[in-house]
């Protein structure tokens, strides 16, 4: 503790009162009035003056003791200016222990905000040596938050292009690098500050780059369906525009150019298709759809568009209705029967099916006795532009979209797509809605017996 100043007012008062009182009766004696009460007043005057300053001096040490020892509590309760003195100090404390303690809340809070961070966060020395992480940071790297603190970072993780990227700190750009397990692919920033300690971000992009890989894909696939059609197009364009073709010649060029456009065109549609099932909002489960006339409109057009001879049987039990879009549900329904009849050969049979659960759900089937497919092919089946065959596909005027467009239509509407298969026999493609997507058909009113009136 700092030296008291001698001007401080509670020693200065008692030793002034101390002195005048002392120089009063020796001023009696040396003048030699030496009145008997004057001399009382004065001895005790000297007296209390003398108590009084003892007093002070004490309470001062008790408050010194408690200033040099510990602070802790509260302070001792003395009186005049030493416990005045005392009471301010513990108010000042106090109050800088209320500070402190709020600060150390809001670093706590900080820091626990910055722990539940999905992004990683390592704090590393000059040497490397990591002086905080946060969890995410731990398991983006592998590391454990307590035994790998101060130890440098580039001996735990030895990715060359890791430690090349700590080294070359300060710049902007991002490091791509996997995980140390190799699971996961990794986004890693890393910044000086504090002159020479170094803030390591690391972001955990496996997703981002999944969806971008599939983006990619996508954007490729689509080029190449509609490059393909398109580059015929201008070929025969190109003939009929230069060469000078008879008759039979051109009309064998339009038909051709016409199925090439055709194909385009049913990619397109099938894409928007897709486009929109992604973006619509969840189907309502207030709009009911009958599903009698939606096997009845699928029949009818699928004996409009079944020029292969095959024997298709379409058949409901039950009815009732279905809760949902009606454009997606037929579309979904149709894919199917659609995929049956173009992949099952002239002469084979083609089976479509609604029937109610006796969980209170639906199925919708179809079953075919066309090529089947091998087992190793259906987990895929629903990929967009996945097919086995693809030239068969094309051939048919397929575009690889169709089941993944069911798949949607049927995930929305809380049910799932089930296939089965074998090879030389046949396949059977099932979607399952849920019960609280399907309501039976109101019971047939049962008819008056005979003789009685309504
Ligand atoms: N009933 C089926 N019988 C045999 N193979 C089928 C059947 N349905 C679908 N497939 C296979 O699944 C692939 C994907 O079907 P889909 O997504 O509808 O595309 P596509 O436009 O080629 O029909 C098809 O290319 C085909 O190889
Ligand atoms: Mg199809």
């Amino acid at each position: 503790m700092p030296d008291r100043p001698a001007n401080d007012p509670p020693r200065l008062l008692p030793g002034f009162l101390l002195l005048v009182a002392a120089a009063v009766p020796v001023a009696y004696a040396l003048e030699g009035n030496s009145h008997p009460v004057s001399l009382a007043l004065a001895v005790l005057a000297t007296f209390l003056a003398t108590a009084l300053w003892l007093g002070e001096r004490r309470a001062m040490k008790v408050l010194l003791t408690w200033s040099a020892e510990s602070l802790e509590g509260s302070a001792p309760v003395l009186a005049g200016a030493a416990g005045e003195v005392g009471a301010r100090l513990e108010r000042a404390l106090r109050q800088r222990e209320m500070q402190r303690h709020a600060e150390a809340e809001q670093l706590a809070q900080f820091l626990s905000a910055i722990e539940a961070l999905p992004s990683g966060l390592l704090l590393i020395d000059a040497d490397d040596g990591i002086q905080w992480l946060n969890p995410a940071a731990a398991d983006h790297f592998g590391l454990d938050m307590a035994r790998d603190l101060g130890h440098a970072l580039t001996n735990l993780v030895r990715a060359p292009s890791f430690v090349m990227h700590l080294q070359a700190s300060g710049g902007h750009n991002e490091l791509v690098m996997p995980n140390p397990r190799g699971d996961a692919t990794l986004s890693v920033l890393v910044r000086p500050y504090g002159g020479t300690m170094r803030l390591v971000l690391s972001q955990d992009i496996t997703e981002r780059e999944r969806t971008d890989a599939m983006r990619r894909d996508f954007v490729a696939n689509v080029s190449h369906e509609i490059r393909s059609p398109l580059t015929v197009l201008v070929g025969f364009v190109d003939s009929m525009a230069q060469l000078p073709l008879s008759a039979a010649e051109r009309e064998r060029a339009l038909a051709v150019m016409r199925q090439q456009a055709d194909r385009m065109q049913t990619l397109v549609t099938d894409l928007l298709a897709l486009a929109q099932i992604e973006g619509a909002p969840r189907p309502s489960a207030e709009h009911w759809v009958d599903v009698e006339s939606l096997m009845r409109r699928l029949q009818t057009d699928i004996v409009a568009s079944d020029d292969s001879q095959h024997t298709v049987v379409v058949t409901s039990s039950g009815g009732g209705s279905l809760s949902g879009i009606e454009s997606e549900l037929f579309s979904a329904f149709w894919n199917l029967a659609s995929n049956a009849l173009r992949y099952t050969p002239a002469g084979g049979e083609v089976r479509v099916s609604w029937l109610l659960q006796l969980d209170g759900g639906g199925e919708f089937c179809v079953c075919d006795t066309g090529p089947g497919i091998a087992r190793e092919h259906i987990p895929r089946l629903t990929e967009r532009f996945y097919r086995v065959d693809t030239s068969r596909s094309r051939a048919t005027g397929g575009t690889g979209l169709g089941l993944a467009i069911v798949k949607h239509v049927v995930q929305r509407h809380g049910g799932e797509l089930l296939i089965t298969s074998e090879v030389g026999k046949g396949s059977q493609f099932r979607i399952r809605l849920p019960a609280r997507r399907v309501r039976p058909a109101p019971a047939p009113v049962q008819p008056a017996p005979a003789g009685t009136r309504p």
